[in-house]
């Protein structure tokens, strides 16, 4: 019932100046939201492939039909069973959980599967496939499942040169309770490309490594239906794509100021923010205090080995091009905001150089002027993921105001 009531709530939200929003909030571009998608989906329709964006990063229907309407779409990935329940049942069929399986977790799969959705799991070792396939001999289903290669030395996945995959398949394809759908992977190191040619080089390691371990299945008799690569940073710096059936992404819906950089897109790009409101001031100290501290951004700190280190996140709109705000420091409900000198154009190029504090005694009379009691900030993520998972919803923003509310989910 109470979960009725907030519904309904939902659906009747009415227009809010964002300066009267409840804070801390996050508030979602809508415009520039759309452009991000329509980005992606327009490279990857370019190269005659298909997305299977990762909703981990929003966690909403809102933001998935979203990025359905942009076209060339296949499918969703899911980081836990969790957004695979919340997905199937508003209508999301063909879901890959792209976390590796372990035996806890294949009486919820097989619960899914039953009730009628396409849902493939993950293996990346001898171990855990026989755990997991001795538990999958317990219920009526077929369980089709992908192997993950390690095409980056990031963090899982199996060697896409060695024995393992191979007998892994082997495995699969000789159970009767299991279907081996073909492989996936994720160079996530490309989260340290800084250059253009290091993600080009990175996009085309991935995507070729995943190539040589679907010809080495084929040459064994085995055939991969899905071949599936990606990350925002791949994603975008991929140029062909032969052989490949399907780009994941997740967090280039939003973008953040890893992203940026990473050079992935402009600060302006970025879709999501928190608005927090100014407590009040340490004024010798030149020191900015808000209601929003780390659990409104996250604790990612994800900008800290970056030529521009933005602490827990940069006040928008960024104030010139020399100097800017950003939360420099944050308690759990507390944060504070500083002024900043940006890092020259050399020092980005060439890799991380701490942000420089600005001269406080000059910055002081500034910064209190740009942000008196009261005064609603905003400030955009390191890292959007992790800040959109400390909440349950969005308010949607047009033309500076909100304009919808859009539930999201969390947990497992
Ligand atoms: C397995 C998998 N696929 C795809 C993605 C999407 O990558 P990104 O967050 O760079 O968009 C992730 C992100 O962590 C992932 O873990």
């Amino acid at each position: 019932m109470q979960y009725l009531i907030y519904c309904m709530a939902l659906m009747h939200f009415t227009p809010t100046n964002i300066e009267d929003l409840p804070t801390p909030c996050c508030l979602i571009d809508k415009a520039k939201m759309q452009r991000n998608i329509a980005r992606l989906s327009a490279h990857i329709g370019n190269l005659q492939c298909t997305l299977r964006p990762h909703v981990k990063t929003h966690k909403s229907i809102e933001v998935t039909k979203a990025i359905i309407d942009a076209g060339n779409v296949k499918g969703i990935t899911v980081s836990t069973l969790k957004e695979a329940d919340y997905f199937f049942k508003h209508g999301m069929n063909d879901i890959l959980y792209a976390v590796g399986i372990t035996p806890n977790k294949i009486a919820h799969v097989a619960q899914l599967i039953e009730e009628g959705c396409d849902l493939t799991v993950v293996v990346d070792n001898e171990d855990m496939l026989s755990l997991v396939l001795d538990k999958m001999t317990q219920h009526n289903c077929v369980f089709k499942v992908v192997i993950e290669l390690d095409t980056d030395g990031h963090r899982s996945g199996v060697n896409p040169h060695s024995d393992a995959l191979l007998s892994i398949a082997k495995h699969i394809s000789n159970s009767n309770h299991a279907k081996f759908e073909g492989v996936m992977t994720h160079a996530g190191e490309s989260y340290a490309c800084f250059t253009e040619k290091a993600k080009q080089d990175m996009a085309a390691q991935e995507r070729d490594l995943t190539l040589l371990a679907v010809k080495r299945l084929s040459e064994c008799g085995i055939t991969c239906n899905t071949v599936s690569i990606g990350s925002t940073p791949t994603a975008f710096a991929v140029d062909q794509l032969d052989g490949i059936t399907e780009v994941r992404a997740g967090v280039y819906v939003f973008f953040d100021l890893v992203m940026a950089g990473l050079g992935v897109c402009d600060i302006d790009d970025i879709a999501m923010s928190v608005l927090g409101t100014v407590i009040g001031h340490q004024k010798d100290k030149g020191w900015v205090i808000t209601d929003a501290g780390w659990m409104a951004m996250s604790r990612d700190r994800g900008t800290a080995g970056h030529a521009n280190d933005y602490g827990y996140g940069l006040v928008a709109p960024s104030s010139s091009k020399d100097k800017c705000y950003i939360m420099s420091d944050a308690n759990q409900e507390h944060g504070i905001i500083t002024e900043v000198s940006h890092a020259s154009s050399e020092s980005s190029s060439k890799g991380p150089s701490k942000m420089q504090q600005g001269d406080q005694t000059k910055n002081t009379v500034d910064i209190i002027t740009h942000f008196p009691a009261a005064k609603a900030i905003e400030i955009l993520p390191n890292h959007a993921c992790a800040t959109a998972a400390q909440y349950h919803h969005y308010y949607v923003v047009e033309n500076g105001v909100a304009v919808d509310k859009w539930h999201s989910i969390g947990g497992w």
